[in-house]
């Protein structure tokens, strides 16, 4: 199949994925893949890098996290916006093994070749949101739009439901 997709610098940040050609809306373009690494291990693993805001980790459950840095495909350079032309979807695996679900990157609108492709981080951080946190989270998207910020406000504790299909947040 002719790709679709590919990494090259970005505007917004660093490198970025592109579409190659014009892209349907609703297509499955690629999976998120990284290395299962438990909460604990990715809060070890990554204990004193919380000062850039750059991050390839991508929480998938209540147990794991992918990480990109290691076994990551370049799903791992799409970029964050607030007006997005994608979402990350949530696979859960038929047999229940939540080292076994998946993040699917899906186009949410017609893309145009030439295109960034982007998602909404959805970022939730547990601890006050100080000016610190919000300098080295801010969003650089260039949507009119633009909130300034990849962070989202805390959530409210909700119930889960048995929806197949969730949109996915990355860290
Ligand atoms: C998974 S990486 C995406 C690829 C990244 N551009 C790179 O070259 O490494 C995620 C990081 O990219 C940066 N980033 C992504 N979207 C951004 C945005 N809208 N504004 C500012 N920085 C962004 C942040 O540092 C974020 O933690
Ligand atoms: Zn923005």
């Amino acid at each position: 199949m002719t790709r679709r997709i590919a990494a090259r610098r970005s505007p917004i940040h660093g490198n970025g994925v592109f579409a190659l050609v014009d892209i349907p809306k609703g297509t499955e373009l690629i999976e998120y893949r990284g290395k299962r690494l438990t909460h604990a291990q990715a809060d070890r693993l990554y204990a004193n890098t919380s000062e850039t805001g750059h991050t390839f980790l991508f929480t998938l459950n209540d147990r794991y996290v992918i990480d990109a840095n290691f076994e990551g495909n370049i799903a791992r350079w799409i970029n964050h916006s607030c007006a997005p032309n994608c979402r990350a979807v949530l696979e859960e695996d038929a047999g229940g093994d939540a080292r076994k679900d998946r993040v699917l990157i899906e186009a949410t609108r017609a893309l145009r070749a030439g295109e960034e492709l982007t998602y909404d981080y959805g970022i939730v951080l547990e601890e006050r949101l100080t000016s610190k946190l919000k300098q080295i989270w801010a969003c650089r998207c260039g949507a009119p739009k633009c909130v300034g910020t990849m962070l989202k406000p805390k959530r409210k504790p909700v119930a889960k439901t048995a929806a197949k299909k969730k949109v996915a947040r990355k860290a």
